[in-house]
């Protein structure tokens, strides 16, 4: 790589990760040799099973675990850099699986606020930022966190990240402990912070909540054993097989109908999608064609 262009690399890169070792106290090594490079505005998914090692690479992304051996830089700010520690929680924000972990106190407002003073801001600005974030989020009502329901916390938390205004979130299995309607408000509200340029880190044990990322990583034994862009999943089904990992179920049915020589558009990602491409089959392929 020319000076010039690992310069242009630095410039578009917000999290890179370089041969990244991490053992726990008890001499678990949860990560062994990780390599990342995730661009600004990019959205990546970490899938892979429990024990995987997701939360601990999500952990140090967001600069609560020091690597042991190796380095992770997020918008170049080396995460071991004690002198820039409030600049890495202004640019890095983590969402967890339990929202209720990230709750100190009773008043939402109170636990935005707690956040941001740790930042050193001052109070006018709190509450400025506070009250356009809450306006934002659609959240202006919230008052007492744990008279929220699960998906109302996990919307709180990511508007908590949004206060901080930082431009990189990883979310930790953020729809894990939600219902349907939580599952898809959030999964919602994360597909939109992507349309607005934020960059997404998005960790998960199911393959179907990442279907809109643009490139999905498989985690295996600490280590990243096999990644491929969002256009390119029909070709690695075979490869999320290998790793036991669930087929996406819109794939599922694609394969099938495929296998049946139905010539179906291999690029739906979401039922509707699925759905337009069937009843658009032109007559001679089959009954498909929708009586209009
Ligand atoms: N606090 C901890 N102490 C010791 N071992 C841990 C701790 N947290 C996780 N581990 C171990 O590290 C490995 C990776 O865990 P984790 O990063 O939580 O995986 P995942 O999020 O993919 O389920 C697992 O073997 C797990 O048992
Ligand atoms: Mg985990």
């Amino acid at each position: 790589m020319t000076v010039r262009q690992s310069r242009i690399d630095g410039i578009r890169a917000m999290i890179t990760v370089s041969d990244l070792h991490f053992a726990y106290p008890s001499g678990k090594s949860a990560l062994s040799g990780i390599d990342l490079h995730i661009e600004k505005g990019e959205f990546a998914a970490i899938v892979g099973h429990n024990g995987s090692g997701k939360s601990t690479l999500a952990r140090i992304i967001a600069g609560i675990e020091k690597p042991a051996r190796g380095s992770c830089a997020v918008n170049g700010i080396d995460t071991r850099d004690k002198s820039r520690f409030i600049e890495l929680r202004k640019t890095a924000g983590i969402v967890f699986q339990n929202p209720e972990n990230q709750i100190v106190f009773e008043k939402v407002h109170d636990d935005m606020a707690f956040a941001l003073r740790n930042l050193g801001l001052e109070q006018d600005e709190i509450d400025r930022r506070i009250g356009e974030v809450m306006k934002t989020m659609n959240i202006e009502h919230f008052t007492n966190s744990f008279e929220l329901s699960m998906g109302q916390k996990q919307r709180a938390a990511i508007a908590g990240v949004l206060a901080m205004q930082c431009r990189c979130i990883v979310f930790d299995e953020p729809t894990a402990m939600l219902d349907p309607k939580g599952k898809k408000d959030i999964h919602g509200i994360i597909v939109d912070l992507h349309k607005k340029g934020f960059t997404i880190v998005y960790v998960t044990n199911v393959i179907d909540e990442v279907l809109s990322a643009d490139r999905i990583l498989i985690l295996d034994s600490g280590r990243i054993r096999h990644e491929f862009k969002r256009g390119e999943l029909l070709e690695n089904v075979e490869a999320l097989k290998s790793f036991s990992l669930e087929m996406p179920l819109i794939m599922d049915i694609i394969v099938r109908l495929k296998d049946r020589n139905v010539n179906i558009d291999t690029s739906a990602r979401t039922v509707d999608d699925l759905v337009n491409s069937l009843i658009n089959l032109p007559a001679a392929n089959g009954h498909y064609k929708a009586a209009r």
